[in-house]
């Protein structure tokens, strides 16, 4: 029995996309998102080295979200500046190697209630912290 040759082109374009899929090849969309635990109005400006998510204003309890896709190289780093009345700080809110496997599709950050730092929750938990980081050294903005 021939297979038209349709069918086979068809086929064949199937499998190359199932095999760069598992071989992570192309890598999933994440969502990455950041509340404002204080009780301040917060700013947040987050850019990658080819990528300026614009600057954003939250309330208190606010957030926002922007996604990507994590490179084949596990390179892809986004940082942010953290603004609020009193303070000013930078973090590394996405770092391929680091983040990757905790966050795969929804990677949920919050600004602590006091500012100390960042905390990342558990992927799939609304309400299970995985890990808290304060923020960047002073010395090492983007
Ligand atoms: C990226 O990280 C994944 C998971 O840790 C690993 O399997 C893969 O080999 C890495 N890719 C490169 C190009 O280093």
């Amino acid at each position: 029995m021939a297979l038209p040759m349709r069918n086979v082109l068809f086929l064949t374009v199937l499998l190359l996309l199932r095999t760069t899929c598992e071989a992570q090849l192309v890598k999933h969309r994440t969502y990455l998102q950041i509340s404002n635990f204080m009780a301040k109005k917060l700013t947040v400006h987050c850019k990658s080295k080819d990528d300026d998510i614009g600057v954003k204003i939250l309330a208190p309890q606010a957030s926002f979200q922007f996604s990507f896709r994590p490179n084949f190289w596990n390179s892809t780093l986004y940082f942010c500046q953290f603004i609020w009345e009193g303070g000013s700080h930078w973090f590394d809110i996405y770092v391929q190697t680091r983040d990757q496997h905790a966050c795969v599709k929804n990677c949920n950050w919050f600004v602590t209630k006091t500012g100390s730092g960042v905390c990342r929750l558990i992927e799939g938990e609304p309400h299970l912290v995985d890990m808290c980081f304060p923020w960047n050294d002073a010395s090492s903005h983007h």
